[in-house]
């Protein structure tokens, strides 16, 4: 059965489409489709770049062949204030009153100028008084969503559902049936702008954090210390990566104060995890995800700077047994957020 909604990623760079219907074995895909975000973005005030962006929209939809009007989308988690809070076992009634005292704490803003979301990520049994529940708490600026609902109705579709990329990440990455098998992971997603981390354990959400760097900053940083243009400095990351001989290496050390202020937070939020939990579920693995996890020798430096086995994201995990075009397989980690997003129901 084709879902009728489908996910939309809108990167600063790039916009990443993903449609999935059910299937037996997991899910089908439909259409799967990236193309260049406008440079203005969605945020732009004006209304010529607002017609732009609607137009963009409308073209990623209608060239992915999507016949259905639902979408979800992302917010990236810089626009957005979220926390993970704990809170002693309470009803969803008596959560619905409780999170904005919680919320009153945790969000800088009056709580008027935000809409505020929940979603439990984890509820203990009621009986258990010590364990707590675990709840994303997510303030979105009510002006940030009046904005993406004008955009996507000038687009000629529907909103069917927002939430924060980390969110959208975590499900296409660890959900499903096995998700508590899994070992505690670590989530690195690095984009054109920003970067995530989440921390999942026993498929729950117990970390998450964001914040602004990504290739753009690589890209700064080889432009400065090649004398190049910032889209030359695109090219050679893409040709040399980090590691390797010559001019790989010669990119591995001008790059390595971006990659290392990533490392920093890589490494609190272990840090944060082992003091927490020392249960002896250490983290065993890191998935890295986004447009830059494609930076040739990115896992290996990863791997080597936190002691922890680095490896690509793959959200076509959740696909049963289907032939799926190469380029689309072979750059996964584009896809995590759209993916994910595709996958929500409701
Ligand atoms: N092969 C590659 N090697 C290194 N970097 C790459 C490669 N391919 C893409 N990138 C980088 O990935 C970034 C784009 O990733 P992505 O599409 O995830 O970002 P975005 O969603 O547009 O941005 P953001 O999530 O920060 O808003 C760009 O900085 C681009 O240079
Ligand atoms: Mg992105």
């Amino acid at each position: 059965m084709n879902k009728d909604v489908f996910g939309l990623d809108i990167g600063a760079t790039t916009m990443k489409l993903v449609w999935l219907k059910h299937g037996k074995g997991g899910y089908v895909l439909n259409a799967a489709m990236i193309a260049p975000t406008p440079p203005k973005g969605i945020l732009s005030e004006s209304p010529l770049d607002e017609e732009e962006m609607a137009r963009a929209i409308k073209k990623i939809k209608d060239d992915a062949g999507v016949s259905i009007k639902r979408v979800n989308v992302a917010l990236a988690e810089n626009q957005v204030y979220t926390s993970v809070v704990e809170m002693p076992y309470l009803s969803d009634r008596e959560l619905s009153s409780a999170i904005y005292w919680e919320a009153e704490q945790h969000i800088p803003v009056p709580l008027s100028s935000i809409s505020l979301t929940w979603n439990v990520l984890n509820r203990p049994d009621k009986k258990d008084a010590t364990s707590k529940m675990q709840i994303l708490m997510v303030g979105a600026p009510t002006l940030l969503i009046n904005k993406y609902q004008k955009i996507f109705s000038m687009a000629d579709l529907t909103i069917a559902a927002m939430e924060t990329e980390i969110l959208s990440t975590v499900r296409s990455l660890t959900s499903g049936p096995d998700a508590d098998k899994l070992p505690p992971t670590l989530i690195i997603s690095i984009g054109a702008v920003s970067t995530s981390i989440a921390i999942v354990r026993e498929g729950v959400m117990v970390f998450a954090y964001s914040m602004q760097v990504g290739g753009a900053a690589i890209n700064r940083a080889i432009a400065a210390d090649f004398g190049l243009t910032s889209a030359q400095a695109e090219e050679y990351k893409k040709a040399y990566g980090i590691s390797g001989a010559a001019l790989g290496l010669k990119i591995g050390q001008a790059t390595q104060p971006i990659l290392m202020s990533i490392i920093q937070e890589v490494k609190k939020s272990i840090a944060f995890y082992t003091q927490k939990y020392n249960d002896g579920a250490p983290i065993r693995q890191i998935f890295l995800s986004g447009g830059t996890a494609k930076l040739s020798g990115i896992e290996l430096f990863i791997a080597n700077n936190t002691g922890i086995e680095a490896v690509i994201a793959n959200p076509w995990r959740v696909l049963g047994s289907q032939e799926v075009p190469k380029e689309i397989l072979d750059n996964g980690s584009d896809y995590t957020i759209a993916v994910g997003l595709a996958m929500r129901d409701e």
